[in-house]
């Protein structure tokens, strides 16, 4: 599994400690940014993360900010992206059974990094559980085509 990282100043130093986690743990990721704390624009990072899932280049993305929810609408205006704002493990468990979520946000100044990792150990681990919720989120698809997207 390849994760792709990325975070505002906000989300900064969670995602540093996400990323030490995952390197522990042998789990292949890329860090998209950004990579001080100075002040940016989390729209920018939330959309280099969700295209480079949407893409299929990376299986998975982990989006922080202050937050976790300015990534997490961000993230969601790129078809093909399903990303749940999780702040605990039961929500983050149900985000891959039954919605298959492919970006997990979650904000810095809302969960300290103990529980933050626990819930990213969840939702790498958990699958998602197809059948009746397969064809639910065949529905969330099939709103976004409805749409018509315009790539800048
Ligand atoms: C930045 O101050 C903050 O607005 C951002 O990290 C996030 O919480 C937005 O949703």
């Amino acid at each position: 599994m390849r994760v792709a990282l990325g975070s505002d100043h906000g989300g900064f130093h969670l995602k540093a400690v996400i990323k030490e986690y995952l390197d522990r743990q042998g789990i292949a990721n890329y860090d998209f940014g950004t990579y001080d704390a100075g002040a940016v624009d989390y729209p920018d990072f939330a959309r280099k993360v969700a295209e480079a899932v949407a893409s299929g280049e990376y299986d998975r993305g982990i989006l922080c900010c202050g937050t976790g929810i300015g990534v997490c609408i961000a993230a969601n205006k790129v078809p093909g992206i399903r990303a749940a704002h999780c702040h605990d493990t039961f929500s983050a468990r149900a985000s891959r059974e039954h919605n298959d979520a492919n970006i997990l946000t979650m904000g810095e100044r809302v969960v300290g990094p103990g529980l933050a990792l626990e819930i990213v150990a969840t939702w790498l681990e958990a699958g998602f559980s197809g059948g009746r919720h397969a064809r639910r989120v065949a529905k969330i698809s099939a709103i976004e085509a409805s749409y018509s997207c315009r790539k800048e």
